[in-house]
């Protein structure tokens, strides 16, 4: 998959790129280009943001710095999924991610100050998503949200078989996970369920169905 962010902030993606499962993707199932609109803008000294007509607080992201930075890297708004991220968009659930996912091609656009200008919704984005009801300062962390949950989607991600029963996955009905215990067995008192070290296989899948179930009807 071609993954493509445009920002203002490229380094700010740098920890997230060293990571695992974010790292062990990268330059293989994912390509992941980090782009600065600033590096496009046809406007002088890196100008990128302008006062909103009508008044009010603020800067926006400006349209035709978008669409420059767009055409400089695509010839054009591209054929594939432009996807702003932005506060008001479709909110970012599993089934969102796998949907983006499954694109051989996606571009991010991350704004800054008060938002894109409107038309960059309008005509230039396909899509528009939201990582939750709530504001941040910037794309960014919103576009390193997505960049992990597709890059952990794609094979050789992950160790065998551990996205296959997470929450939301359809090993376990799209319900959330059981809870996981490890050493030791006891701290304080508080003692790891009997039935996870009873060595009792058919049990311990029963124990886990039940526990999952029980906590996706919460
Ligand atoms: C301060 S916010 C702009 C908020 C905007 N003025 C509003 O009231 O809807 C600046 C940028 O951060 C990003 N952002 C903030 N919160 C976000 C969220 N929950 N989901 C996705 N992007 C978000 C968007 O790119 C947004 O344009």
């Amino acid at each position: 998959m071609q993954l493509d962010v445009f920002t203002l902030v490229p380094h700010s993606f740098a920890w997230l790129t060293e990571q695992r499962p974010v790292a062990a993707v990268l330059g293989g199932e994912l390509e992941l280009r980090l782009l600065n609109y600033r590096d496009h803008t046809p406007l002088n000294s890196g100008q990128v943001d302008d006062d909103p007509y009508g008044g009010g607080a603020g800067m926006l992201l400006r349209v035709d710095v978008v669409a420059s930075a767009l055409d400089a890297v695509y010839g054009g708004v591209p054929g594939h999924r432009v996807v702003a991220l932005t506060p008001q968009g479709r909110q970012l659930t599993q089934a969102v991610v796998e949907e983006l996912a499954a694109e051989e091609r996606l571009t991010l656009l991350a704004a800054r100050f008060e938002g894109f200008d409107e038309r960059v919704l309008i005509h230039l984005a396909s899509d528009a998503i939201s990582i939750g009801p709530y504001v941040l300062s910037g794309g960014e962390l919103p576009a390193m949200v997505l960049v992990d949950a597709i890059a952990r989607l794609q094979p050789g991600a992950l160790s065998e078989g551990s996205a296959e029963r997470e929450t939301f996955s359809p090993g376990l009905d799209g319900g959330v996970e059981y809870p996981h215990y490890t050493r030791p067995l006891e701290f304080r008192g508080w003692r790891v369920p009997d039935v996870l070290v009873s060595g009792d296989h058919g049990r311990i899948e029963e124990w886990r169905r039940e526990e999952s179930k029980a906590r996706s009807a919460r």
